[in-house]
């Protein structure tokens, strides 16, 4: 049938608990870094999605082999640059900008060339934020317009780096931790601050790795050519995904959610910090930590008050995924909101910022853009009734979840194409909005 999701009513009161799909970006990492340990690495609660599987046949075309049941997983990684690849290898990252750049650090030494494509967003990403600096190492790299598709062929004489990671990427940054990896000597690098999975993991394999860190920026040392064992590792759940029910509950009557498990990385947790400071009631509970990484079940109550905020702007990198929603959240609030510096956002799987301001005004909402800079004009009282189509998002899995969301707790008759889009991410979506009563035709 069609692609395409029908909504048009307001998700009832509900109170449930709930389990969110695993971390993709601890997905994709486990799954890179197993690929390189010595042995039988043995992951549990791998996120199931397409991004995940992408990585896993990309590593199955680098001579990797695995065995998959359900989500547990067990890699046989032949150690640092045990790759075993043939000639003319293409390999594919489809949508996933994390698999693409991250798997281009591992390629620094490698002895064939391997051509990486990806799908029509991919395509039309920046590459030169990875690409320039994996050159500095040694790398021969080719691309068209500093875009997919790439030609990498690695080089035995590579030297380590130093390189300052000024956008707050944790791609960038992950993607030259893996070519340091790869390296003769200790790569230095001084990265602004953005999700620290990858030094996490590091720390955790004993991959030698020094991190010192001040307010922005933090101070990497990656010793590479140190071979690490095979490793298990469960994957929590994924606060970008579960941050579409932390909204959904915000903003919806009398309502109430738990969400199991989840990851809470002090680098990932910037839109509990901006709901927070916008009056919304969340409490993490059963705090736990898990190979240097808390997690926590997280409690959502409704909001009454919504407070605008005027957002500050280095909590961007650790809500780099969740501020759309935080627009949505301004939309409803009491007053004026700030969101600054926002530049990045419409580098992602879509224009995402361009998209969000098209949509709020669509739904009625004033918004003032300066360059990256926009103020949102709150109507707290804002309940719609025309028909909305949502569409051209270049299927973007959060453009859709996000209309979802909006389309589920601000009335109004809803189409929202590209539904599929959420098999990149959180396949589940849908089925647990239904689990907890929202009524959407598909
Ligand atoms: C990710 C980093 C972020 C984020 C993406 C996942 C990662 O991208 O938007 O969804 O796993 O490293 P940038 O590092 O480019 O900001």
């Amino acid at each position: 049938m069609y692609n395409q999701v029908l909504i048009n009513k307001r998700i009832k009161p509900f109170k449930r608990k709930i389990e969110v799909s695993s971390d993709k970006s601890l997905s994709i990492r486990c799954v890179l870094l197993a690929s390189q340990a010595i042995g039988v690495s043995k992951i549990s609660n791998l996120l199931i999605s397409e991004d995940v599987i992408n990585t896993l046949k990309v590593i199955k075309k680098l001579g990797v082999s695995y065995k998959q049941k359900g989500n547990n997983l067990e890699i046989n990684g032949f150690g640092i640059n045990g790759f075993n690849i043939k000639k003319k290898t293409i390999i594919n990252a489809g949508n996933s900008g994390t698999l693409a750049r991250l798997i281009l650090g591992l390629l620094v030494k490698i002895d064939q060339k391997v051509k990486l494509v990806g799908d029509k967003s991919l395509s039309k990403r920046d590459f030169s934020r990875v690409t320039e600096p994996l050159k500095l190492f040694g790398a021969n790299i080719k691309s068209r317009k500093n875009s997919l598709p790439i030609e990498i062929e690695g080089t035995d004489f590579l030297r380590p780096i130093n390189y300052l990671e000024k956008r707050g990427s944790a791609q960038c940054k992950s993607a030259v931790m893996l070519a340091a990896l790869n390296t003769p000597g200790t790569t230095i690098i001084k990265a602004k601050k953005s999700r620290n999975h990858t030094e996490l993991l590091f720390k955790y394999l004993k991959i030698p790795i020094k991190v010192k860190s001040n307010k922005e920026f933090d101070l990497i040392e990656v010793k590479g050519l140190q071979q690490y064992n095979a490793f298990n590792y469960s994957i929590p759940g994924d606060i970008s995904s579960s941050a579409f029910f932390i909204v959904l509950t915000v903003l919806s009557k009398n309502s109430e959610i738990t969400i199991r498990k989840v990851n809470i990385n002090e680098t990932r947790i910037g839109i509990i910090k901006i709901l927070k400071m916008m009056n919304c009631n969340i409490i993490f509970k059963n705090k736990r930590i898990y190979k240097d990484e808390p997690t926590a079940d997280i409690f959502v109550k409704s909001s009454k008050m919504l407070k605008s905020i005027n957002c500050p702007s280095k909590l961007n990198s650790s809500a780099i995924d969740e501020l759309i929603l935080c627009f949505l959240v301004a939309a409803k609030a009491k007053g004026i909101s700030t969101f600054k510096d926002l530049g990045e956002l419409n580098k992602k799987e879509s224009p995402r910022l361009d998209i969000t301001i098209k949509f709020l005004r669509m739904i009625g909402i004033k918004v003032v853009r300066k360059k990256d800079n926009i103020k949102i004009y709150g109507k707290p009282k804002l309940y719609l009734k025309g028909n909305y189509h949502v569409k051209n998002f270049l299927k973007d899995h959060r453009i859709f979840m996000f209309s979802c969301i909006a389309a589920l707790t601000l009335n109004g008759r809803w189409i929202i194409e590209d539904k599929d889009s959420i098999n990149t991410s959180f396949p589940k979506f849908l089925k647990i909005l239904k689990t907890i009563g929202a009524k959407i035709n598909c």
